[in-house]
């Protein structure tokens, strides 16, 4: 049985499963305001299910388990996921996890998840005006984010990454603010370019903000230099006037990373993705339920991935966005 490998030779380390396709906030670029496809219960994973899978792709080679959503936090038993992910080992060793989250159970869940194994979280904050985040999430909850934020932080959560979607006209001229307030603190914030994601397929290049527009935002406050990033990790990083603070730019429209993408996707429903644009999924969900042992499994985990494409194709004439919407991807 050998790894998770392509048909261009990337090797896959770094598994995102989604644990649910709920959230509690309805992000414009993510979820429509109302009337959400949720997934039915009986086709999500069952916790046990869920950790067969990851530990049939941690035997393949996965060393780094990312859980996203919707919201991770909404799955009732996602303690006690983590508890059981944190302690799958495989080859090269115990399995690295971490979490994207809107925060808003940090309050509540990020001492047990602590306790549970997890060791970081990167957590979603798109603006810091109060009419701005009700308007962008549908929800006037912007109180109860940075609570969440400052609890991550007290339970000892590190690194703390913030992820902003840079909006034309919503938050762009917030670049600057978002970053002094994650630096004080000790905070990383990335500003990551809108992808055509969104729930009503309304995403344009041409006013897309990138990741030029992002740095002389960034420019006219601090002197940026290149600082150094793991290179299979979509964010390119810089150092604030040279010192220790950095902020990292997700640039997967204008600069993609494509060629050295590393990543392979679960989610809530048991699909195997091979891409967050894949037009296509593998059932691994039927496949379990249908008895297959785990070798059964661990060759559909590398055929889903020999059918991968060279890259997104967000650039290719007649590109389709996918047909499930982010909030049931995961990001
Ligand atoms: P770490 O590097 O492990 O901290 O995580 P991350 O930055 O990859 O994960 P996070 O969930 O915080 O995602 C940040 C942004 O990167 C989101 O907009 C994701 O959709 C995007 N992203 C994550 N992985 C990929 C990927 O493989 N391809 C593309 N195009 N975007 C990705
Ligand atoms: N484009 C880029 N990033 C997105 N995210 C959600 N929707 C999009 C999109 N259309 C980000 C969120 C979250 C992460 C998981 O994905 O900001 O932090
Ligand atoms: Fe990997 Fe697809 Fe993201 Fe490109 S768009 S980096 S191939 S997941």
């Amino acid at each position: 049985m050998s790894g998770l490998v392509d048909g261009f030779g990337r090797v896959h380390r770094d598994l995102r499963i989604s644990l649910t396709d709920r959230c509690s906030l309805r992000c414009t670029y993510c979820m429509p305001a109302d009337g959400v496809p949720w997934l039915q219960k009986d086709s999500l994973l069952s916790t046990e299910e869920l950790v067969r899978l990851a530990s049939v792709a941690v035997g393949l080679g996965v060393t780094e388990i990312r859980l996203t959503g919707g919201e991770p936090l909404l799955r009732p038993d996602v303690v006690d996921v983590v508890g059981r992910l944190a302690s799958l080992t495989g080859p090269a060793g115990p399995v690295e996890l971490s979490l994207t989250t809107n925060a808003l159970r940090l309050p509540a869940l990020a001492a047990p998840l602590v306790d549970a194994g997890l060791r970081r979280v990167n957590i979603s904050l798109d603006t810091l005006r109060r009419d701005r985040f009700l308007e962008l999430t549908r929800r006037d909850r912007l109180v109860d984010t940075l609570a969440g934020i400052a609890a991550a932080d007290a339970a000892g959560l590190s690194p703390i990454k913030i992820n902003a979607v840079a909006m034309r006209g919503v938050n762009d001229d917030e670049i600057v603010d978002l970053t002094a307030y994650a630096a004080d603190r000790g905070y990383q914030m990335r500003f990551i370019e809108q992808m055509p994601l969104d729930a009503g397929h309304t995403w344009d290049r041409a006013s897309m903000v990138t990741r030029e527009e992002i740095l002389d935002a960034l420019g006219d406050r601090w002197s940026l230099s290149p600082a150094d990033a793991d290179p299979h990790a979509p964010a390119r990083l810089f150092s604030l006037d040279g010192g220790p603070a950095t902020v990292g730019v997700i640039a997967s429209v204008t600069r993609p990373f494509c060629g050295t993408c590393d990543r392979i996707r679960l989610t809530a429903d048991g699909q195997i993705r091979n891409c967050l644009f894949a037009r296509e999924e593998s059932d691994l969900r039927a496949l379990l339920r249908s008895g297959a042992d785990d070798a059964a499994l661990a060759d559909a985990m590398q055929a889903a991935l020999r059918l991968k494409k060279a890259g997104h194709g967000i650039d290719d004439p007649g590109f389709l966005q996918p047909d499930r919407p982010m909030s049931a991807i995961g990001g």
